[in-house]
């Protein structure tokens, strides 16, 4: 009934809004020479030349170790650094401007200030649970109707009001992802390796796949090479049962909107795996309302429940909007001005794809991208019959981030400089 809508990549309402200490120490110790001007027998005289020109020798040899090193060093750094000068001011400008801000802070800022009798909170909660009583199942309900509930609702406040005052723009929040989401996920792993665990703060998966549902999966049979990778990342609950062979088995996070975990909401136990009770999910928030979701869901799950940083929220918005403005600009000819009202502004968001390749590049040393982009052979999902796109998304301007991305030259907008992409390959 709910099932196709579930599997879309469909978010309804934009809430879009994401530190960094990278000491790079480069230190060149002076060489120390010493002056011989001790007297000396003869006979130890013949050793200690012959001492002094083993170390004149070792001396040349490792300066030209280091210096061959150092080489490499740079011309590895010469290859990753990203050439910042074609980013636009203006479109950057442009970008930063939130249109929905204003709205959503309102709403935000209502949820907050009521208790939970008043008027305002009390239809928003009547409104969610009714769409969640639209389930058969006698459970939840009973839940929701005790007064249990009343300490939902005031978690659900203190998790809203944190994430609110959270939300803002923080180009560093890149170099942060390995710490909020892969930190935790090794926790509940049991990565046991104690040297690991203190160095997971720095330390990345070594290879990720992000998997996305396009219909493309099914031209080609990438399975067996998309759960080679050591962390696998898959989009919205799409299955994979009976795709095996072509998108793979292996799933180490499920990265959904919150509309995904609305629907799971109304089934026993939030029931929203797919891959298993086992794998965890990692979350971004379209609507504050979705914090209820979250608020009685995060208890009922086994694996961690986690909710993307707003200031990681916030960079994605910028980036994406950027390339759709460049690409709108471009394309039209028209002003930036006009770009609103073509992308119904307020509600523009970026889509789950882009946000978990996004949390890739921040957790990954080497990323891969599977099942992103469409043709006209191809059906729009592998795994429904969904035939076009929502228009809530620029698929294209993500694209055209992509393409940057794997070129690896191409400056990112927004995008501390501090922080290095690494290689990023898609596969099509
Ligand atoms: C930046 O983009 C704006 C809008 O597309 C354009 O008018 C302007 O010429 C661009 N500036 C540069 C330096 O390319
Ligand atoms: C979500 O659940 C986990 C595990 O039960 C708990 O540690 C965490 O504090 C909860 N989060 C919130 C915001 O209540």
């Amino acid at each position: 009934m709910h099932k196709s809508s579930e599997q879309k990549d469909g978010s309804e309402s934009e809430t879009p809004n994401c530190f960094d200490s990278f000491t790079h120490l480069a230190s060149t110790k002076p060489i120390c020479s010493h002056k011989n001007t001790f007297p000396m027998k003869r006979t130890v005289r013949p050793l200690f030349v012959l001492l002094l020109v083993l170390v004149f020798v070792a001396t040349l040899t490792s300066r030209a170790i280091l210096r061959r090193s150092l080489l490499s060093v740079e011309l590895e750094t010469r290859v990753l650094t990203r050439d910042l000068s074609p980013l636009n001011a203006t479109l950057l400008q442009h970008a930063a401007v939130e249109i929905g801000e204003e709205k959503s802070r309102k709403e935000i800022q209502q949820l907050l200030d009521g208790n939970f009798a008043s008027q305002a909170r009390h239809r928003t909660f009547v409104s969610w649970r009714r769409f969640i009583h639209h389930d058969s199942d006698r459970n939840l309900p009973a839940t929701l109707r005790s007064p249990l509930f009343y300490r939902y609702w005031l978690d659900f406040r203190r998790v809203l009001h944190d994430w609110a005052r959270k939300r803002r723009f923080q180009p560093g929040i890149m170099g942060e992802l390995t710490r909020s989401v892969k930190v935790p996920l090794d926790r509940f792993n049991k990565v046991v390796d104690v040297a690991a665990a203190a160095k997971s703060g720095d330390k990345k998966y070594s290879s990720c796949a992000v998997v996305g549902n396009s219909g493309i999966l099914l031209n080609r049979n990438y399975g067996s090479l998309i759960d080679a990778h050591e962390f696998v990342i898959r989009l919205n609950n799409a299955r994979v049962d009976n795709y095996e062979n072509k998108v793979g088995k292996k799933t180490s996070i499920s990265f959904v909107n919150s509309n995904i975990l609305h629907l799971c909401a109304r089934r026993a136990g939030c029931f929203c795996h797919p891959y298993g009770p086992n794998v965890p999910i990692v979350m971004y928030i379209c609507q504050a309302v979705h914090f209820l979701d979250y608020t009685v869901c995060n208890g009922s799950h086994k694996a961690p429940l986690l909710v993307t940083d707003p200031r990681f929220d916030v960079l994605c918005s910028r980036i994406v909007k950027y390339y759709s403005l460049k690409r709108f600009v471009e394309e039209t000819g028209k002003g930036l001005e006009q770009w609103s009202s073509a992308h119904d502004g307020a509600l523009f968001h970026y889509s789950s794809g882009m946000q978990a390749v996004m949390l890739a590049l921040g957790i990954c040393d080497k990323v891969s991208i599977f099942g992103f982009g469409k043709s006209p052979l191809a059906k729009h999902h592998y795994h429904t019959n969904q035939k076009s796109e929502l228009h809530l998304h620029d698929y294209e301007a993500e694209y055209a981030f992509y393409r940057d991305l794997v070129d690896g030259h191409k400056a990112i907008p927004f995008v501390s400089d501090k922080f290095k992409i690494p290689p990023v390959v898609m596969y099509r």
